[in-house]
């Protein structure tokens, strides 16, 4: 049953974007356009998946989504917030390091912090009254199932429990966008489950929130992301010497009908089987 939508502002522009390490050029021409997600009397954040071949250079544009990696050429732009809009709209800005949350496969945490301090930590440039930062921390520690681990060191917190800090430290810091290289995986099926949930919740806790994720389980890329891109070498030049990975496709899964269910159904398994075979071409 198709989902009602409108696609309003531009959420993330990446123009032209070339990557390269020294004189190897790793990602070359990449162009995608996504904006914000309306439907009626739902709040609806945005999912994006990226899904390729290990090595085509899925990382790397995360780096430079991030601000991380300077772009050869090209760019990537986000709307500025701190303006106000003209002509109702955000003027855009070239995306700042700091400006989009970056969860790492590792996930990294203070190593001297409790969870709460490093929560505390986390929204140190919020403009909130401690007793709201105090507030806000708690909440999200009793949503995400993390109450009972709050005064706890990371060397006695479980790799999923380390995994929701990790994710929760990023949501405080950063805007309302998230990129988490590879979240699911070396997870069980518990854990993979609980940050299927976080994503659930952040996608639903502001209009605006836009969560970016790479993953080798593309079952789990469609049923979670609304959009879908695979990057891969172009078809033509995936024997020759030298290659850079690019969008080879994009697979807007609202339009296909495939955004927003709970389960999983042939349609879906129909669209896992053609990216599958896109990406053994690429
Ligand atoms: N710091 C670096 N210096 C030089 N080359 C690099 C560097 N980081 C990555 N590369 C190269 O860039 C290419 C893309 O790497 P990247 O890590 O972006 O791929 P990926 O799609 O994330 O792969 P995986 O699925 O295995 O994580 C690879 O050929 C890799 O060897
Ligand atoms: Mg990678």
């Amino acid at each position: 049953m198709p989902v009602a939508y409108e696609q309003k502002d531009t959420i993330l522009h990446v123009e032209n974007l070339t990557v390269a390490y020294g004189e190897k050029v790793v990602l070359k021409d990449v162009n995608l356009i996504e904006r914000d997600v309306v439907r009626p009397e739902k709040k609806q954040g945005q999912i994006i998946a990226f899904v390729g071949r290990s090595g085509r250079g899925k990382s790397t544009l995360f780096k430079a989504l991030t601000g991380l990696a300077k772009p050869t050429s090209g760019r990537v732009l986000i709307p500025d917030y701190s303006q106000p809009p003209t002509d109702g709209r955000q003027p855009a800005k070239l995306v700042e390091e700091g400006d989009v949350g970056f969860v790492n496969q590792k996930y990294t945490l203070f190593r001297h912090k409790t969870v709460y301090q490093a929560l505390h930590f986390a929204l140190r440039k919020s403009n909130l009254s401690s007793q709201e930062k105090d507030e806000k921390i708690m909440h999200y520690l009793a949503d995400w199932g993390l109450e009972k681990n709050k005064d706890q060191f990371p060397n006695e917190l479980s790799g999923g429990q380390r995994q929701r800090t990790a994710i929760l430290e990023q949501l405080l810091s950063s805007g309302y966008y998230m990129v988490l290289d590879e979240p699911f995986s070396g997870l069980d099926v518990g854990n993979i489950d609980n940050v299927k949930k976080a994503f659930q919740l952040i996608n639903e806790s502001h209009e605006l929130n836009t969560i970016m994720f790479s993953t080798h389980d593309i079952e789990l890329a469609v049923e979670l992301a609304d959009s879908l891109y695979v990057i891969g070498y172009p078809p033509a030049e995936v024997n020759a010497a030298t290659h850079a990975g690019t969008i080879i496709k994009h697979f807007d899964l609202k339009q296909m009908g495939l955004a927003w269910h709970d389960g999983f159904d042939n349609d879906h398994l129909a669209c896992v089987h053609d990216i599958k075979k896109l990406m053994l071409q690429s």
